[in-house]
């Protein structure tokens, strides 16, 4: 199983996350689009409504795939959907702009495939925005603006807003909720983040006290395609 879905996996059962996916799914209607699916969670939570999901990674499709086999999966990129127009009522990307080389192409796709009135729901994490409790907070605060600055678009959480904004969409609606850990089980993920040697440690010894602090603000942004001229 690949790093990144182990780090997901551990994350998505905690009750927190489970609410804010929850939150996520609203007035998506019975024909949703998840993009950027990974492991395909939200597959899974939906399968009451017509849900497709797609994932530029063939290898994440194939791993959801085996795990929700009545699940409808598409290797695809996030900028090309191969969906016709107007197709679902709702889009849904979970963490995944971030990533993207053009977020607003993808918004601008959202905005092909969902009819007048259609809902899309972005959401994620500002990446510069990761509170840690550390002793060294000069290197607390290098280890989350490296990674960070790793990644193409760091800071898109906080440009959701505009982004449907700009993209035709209405009724735009952002919500912050915060994800606060205090348990060993956010390790794994202040590794990923580059954290190691002493400091790394010294968040170990922090767990087993029961002094660890991490809290996360997870931006979730919505809009209704306006069905103007694109
Ligand atoms: C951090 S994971 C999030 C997965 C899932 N949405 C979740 O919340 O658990 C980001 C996902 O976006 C996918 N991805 C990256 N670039 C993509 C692209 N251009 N088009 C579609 N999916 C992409 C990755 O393969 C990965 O599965």
């Amino acid at each position: 199983m690949s790093t990144l879905l182990t780090l997901l996996d551990a994350l998505d059962d905690r009750p927190q996350a489970v609410a804010l996916r929850e939150l996520s799914y609203r007035n998506l209607g019975d024909t949703v689009v998840d993009v950027g699916c990974g492991g395909g969670r939200a597959v899974g939570e939906l399968a009451a409504r017509g849900v497709r999901a797609i994932d530029a990674d063939p290898a994440m499709v194939s791993a959801a795939a085996a795990r929700w086999p009545d699940g409808e999966f598409h290797v695809a990129d996030a900028a090309a959907l191969p969906l016709p127009d107007g197709s679902v009522t709702g889009y849904r990307a979970d963490k995944v702009l971030h990533v993207l080389p053009d977020p607003a192409l993808a918004v601008a796709e959202a905005r092909r495939v969902l009819p007048p009135g259609g809902r899309a729901v972005l959401t994620g994490q500002d990446w510069d925005t990761i509170v840690i409790d550390s002793d060294d907070p000069v290197r607390t605060r290098r280890i989350v603006h490296t990674r960070a600055d790793g990644m193409p678009h760091p800071r898109i959480a906080r440009w959701y807003r505009n982004l449907l904004l700009d993209n035709g969409f209405t009724d735009v609606t952002v919500e912050v909720h915060t994800l606060v850990w205090t348990d060993a089980a956010v390790l794994p993920v202040l590794a990923d983040l580059g954290g190691d040697g002493a400091w790394l440690a010294e968040q170990t010894a922090r767990a087993a006290a029961d002094r660890l602090f991490v809290a996360v603000p997870i931006f979730l942004a919505a809009g209704t395609n306006s069905g103007g001229s694109r």
